[in-house]
């Protein structure tokens, strides 16, 4: 058994583990799923096609990607016991922590509970990643006091999770940056909230705790919570004029700027560069152009002070805004893209697996002596 007694905070620079799913080319700012640039799988994939990449490795032929989507369309639908669990739950509750009491409430519902064969893992990882967009959108609705929109079968997925949202369908354009986003966000190797999936089902638990523990870690604003944080930053500032004081008033508190920084890219992360697009398309659109153009005087200012490059929360919240996502839905979104890799690192897991179980750096006190309770 290789040994180190390096002590690395956050693991920063250990390989925990090996995998087949995806990479980050942090100095060179790439994304690979499967071997696949994310640019080109952005540029002309499906978020339905990276599903089948991510789980079996390789793109579906045509039929295969029909019967994948099929097998997705026929799992949108949530059983009324787990809808109506979540109506009962508090309103003051986040969206995070609907999304993952449904996710776990899920297994109660699971017709092939308990099976682990590679058939069976499959099928449920379609079924949880066809469900969370309806958990999402049911959510979305009874916190706009509006009736739950029921999926559509006859819907691609982007398609269907704006039509639940909205009651209505919405421009293809729409779909197709939502679509984009999707694929951009399906996996990113080992992330917090893919490394929680990982270590809880290492401890051969199953698929609905390994997913529920990886939307607790997904929730922090270190994290998928971030795109959030970045349009609640972004809401202190109203002209680009505002941006130099304020920010080196933030520098200067030691305030995080939201957005910005990652562990692995030192580099633009390329699924910025991607939607700093869709964004530039969508403020034109709304007239909410000077909103872009904070963000680009923020993103000039960090690379100068700081040295610090975007990542790829700065520009999905212009994104969702434009798509009429509420604020507090940003990240439940994220994990509903999540869910592809979430359940496929689980697969492959479970395909070769061995428990986690590192070392801590013991920092605390030894040798002292126990006192009796009434002693002390
Ligand atoms: N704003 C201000 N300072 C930042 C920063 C940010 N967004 N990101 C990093 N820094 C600072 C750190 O505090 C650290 O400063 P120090 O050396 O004085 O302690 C320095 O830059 C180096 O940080 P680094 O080691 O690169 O960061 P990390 O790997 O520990 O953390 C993140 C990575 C993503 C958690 C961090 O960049 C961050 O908190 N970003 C904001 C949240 C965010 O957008 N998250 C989404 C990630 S996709």
């Amino acid at each position: 058994m290789a040994s180190t007694t390096e002590f690395s905070p956050g693991l920063a620079g250990v390989v925990a583990g090996a995998t087949k799913i995806s990479h980050v080319f942090g100095e060179e700012g790439r994304l690979i799923y499967r071997g696949y640039d994310i640019r080109d799988l952005a540029a002309q994939g499906s978020f339905e096609e990276v599903c089948a990449l991510l789980w079996d490795g390789r793109l579906p032929s045509r039929a295969e990607l029909e019967e994948l989507g099929q097998a997705l369309r026929s799992e949108y639908a949530v059983p009324e016991e787990v809808l109506s669990v979540l109506r009962r739950l508090p309103e003051s509750l986040p969206p995070m922590d609907v999304l993952r009491t449904g996710v776990s409430l899920l297994s109660s519902v699971d017709p092939e509970y308990g099976d682990d064969s590679a058939g069976a893992l499959r099928r449920r990882a379609i079924r949880l990643v066809a469900k969370t967009p309806t958990l999402v959108a049911a959510d979305a609705r009874r916190r706009a006091g509006r009736p739950f929109v029921p999926p559509d079968p006859g819907l691609a997925f982007a398609d269907n999770f704006l039509y639940m949202l909205h009651g209505e369908r919405q421009p293809s354009s729409f779909v197709a940056a939502l679509d984009k986003a999707l694929v951009l966000h399906a996996d990113h190797s080992f992330n917090a909230s893919t490394f929680a999936a990982r270590v809880t089902v290492s401890t051969l638990s199953d698929m609905y705790s390994a997913v529920t523990a990886a939307i607790g870690a997904l929730k922090g604003p270190l994290h998928g919570g971030a795109n959030e944080a970045v349009v609640h930053m972004l809401d202190d500032l109203h002209t680009v004029d505002d941006v130099d004081a304020w920010l080196h008033e933030r520098l200067a508190r030691k305030e995080l700027v939201f957005g910005f920084g990652h562990r692995v890219y030192r580099v633009d992360d390329p699924r910025a560069l991607i939607l700093r697009e869709s964004a530039a398309v969508m403020a034109r659109e709304v007239g909410a152009f000077e909103k872009f153009e904070i963000i680009e005087r923020l993103r000039e200012l960090m690379l100068k002070e700081k040295n610090l490059h975007p990542n790829v929360d700065l520009y999905s919240g212009i994104v969702y805004q434009r798509l009429g996502i509420p604020t507090e839905f940003f990240t439940p979104l994220f994990a509903v893209s999540r869910m592809a890799g979430w359940t496929a690192h689980v697969i492959e897991q479970l395909g070769d697996n061995k428990i986690f179980r590192p070392l801590a750096s013991y920092e605390g006190p030894d040798h002292l002596a126990y006192i009796p309770l009434d002693e002390r």
